[in-house]
């Protein structure tokens, strides 16, 4: 709400690491405004392009949106043809094909992709052969996604410990099996394993048992 304060922020900012030899590219990102009456993205924008920001992401919401209601992409192309620095499109992009929209609609320079990648990492990859073929690739394999999670999971123990890591592994499990055969029982097993060793090797169970009916994942609902 407060412009000057954002100015003098982003001055500050970028006076401290993002000028002279050793500068560091300062990146900024917003909202499309505090709440739908007051959307103030262009005005931030253009602060921030003139502060020496050199990179600006936009989330379709506003403050006051929250995670409700749909992302929308006018301000984000109002934005994009307000700077010259490039502009990142973020929220609620989930698919190959709205990556696709979502850069044609706002001729933004790149997405961000935040909570459609929990769980599907791979997604990326999905995108960048869409947009650069114009077709899909299959789901990938269980053995790939399998180490994937396996080399995640052993991570997540590590950095967390026995106890943390335990707890807060369940919501990473529970997005990457999302939508697969018989995830809503497996998980339900899965959250009574009181250690992390067991917790594993019921990942891997359930992945091992997958296997025998696919290469790849299956996913049965949408995710
Ligand atoms: C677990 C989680 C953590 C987040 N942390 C941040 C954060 O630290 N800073 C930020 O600007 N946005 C954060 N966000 C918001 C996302 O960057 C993104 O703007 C928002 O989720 C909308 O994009 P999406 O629809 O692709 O998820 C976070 C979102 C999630 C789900």
């Amino acid at each position: 709400r407060d412009e000057p304060l954002v100015q003098q922020i982003l001055d500050a900012v970028v006076q401290a690491v993002g000028v002279g030899p050793d500068a560091v590219p300062v990146t900024l990102k917003i909202r499309t405004g505090w709440d739908r009456e007051h959307k103030n993205a262009i005005d931030i924008a253009r602060l921030a392009e003139k502060s020496g920001i050199s990179m600006l992401t936009v989330h379709g919401r506003t403050r006051a949106d929250l995670y409700h209601g749909e992302a929308e992409y006018e301000t984000i192309t109002a934005v994009k043809n307000s700077v010259a620095i490039p502009v990142v499109a973020n929220g609620d992009i989930s698919t190959p094909e709205k990556a696709q929209f979502v850069l044609e609609t706002t001729g933004a320079d790149a997405v961000m992709i935040g909570r459609a990648a929990q769980g599907r990492p791979w997604i990326f990859r999905e995108i960048n052969h869409f947009l650069e073929t114009g077709s899909k690739l299959p789901t990938p394999q269980i053995n790939e996604i399998q180490g994937i999670m396996n080399t995640h999971l052993l991570d997540h123990y590590e950095f967390y410990g026995e106890h943390i890591g335990l707890r807060t592994a369940r919501k990473h499990i529970g997005w990457y099996c999302k939508g697969l055969r018989d995830s809503h029982a497996f998980r339900q097993r899965m959250n009574t394993a009181d250690d992390c060793k067991t917790q594993l090797q019921m990942v891997n169970d359930y992945f091992d048992e997958m296997k025998s009916h696919s290469d790849r994942l299956l996913f049965l609902e949408a995710a």
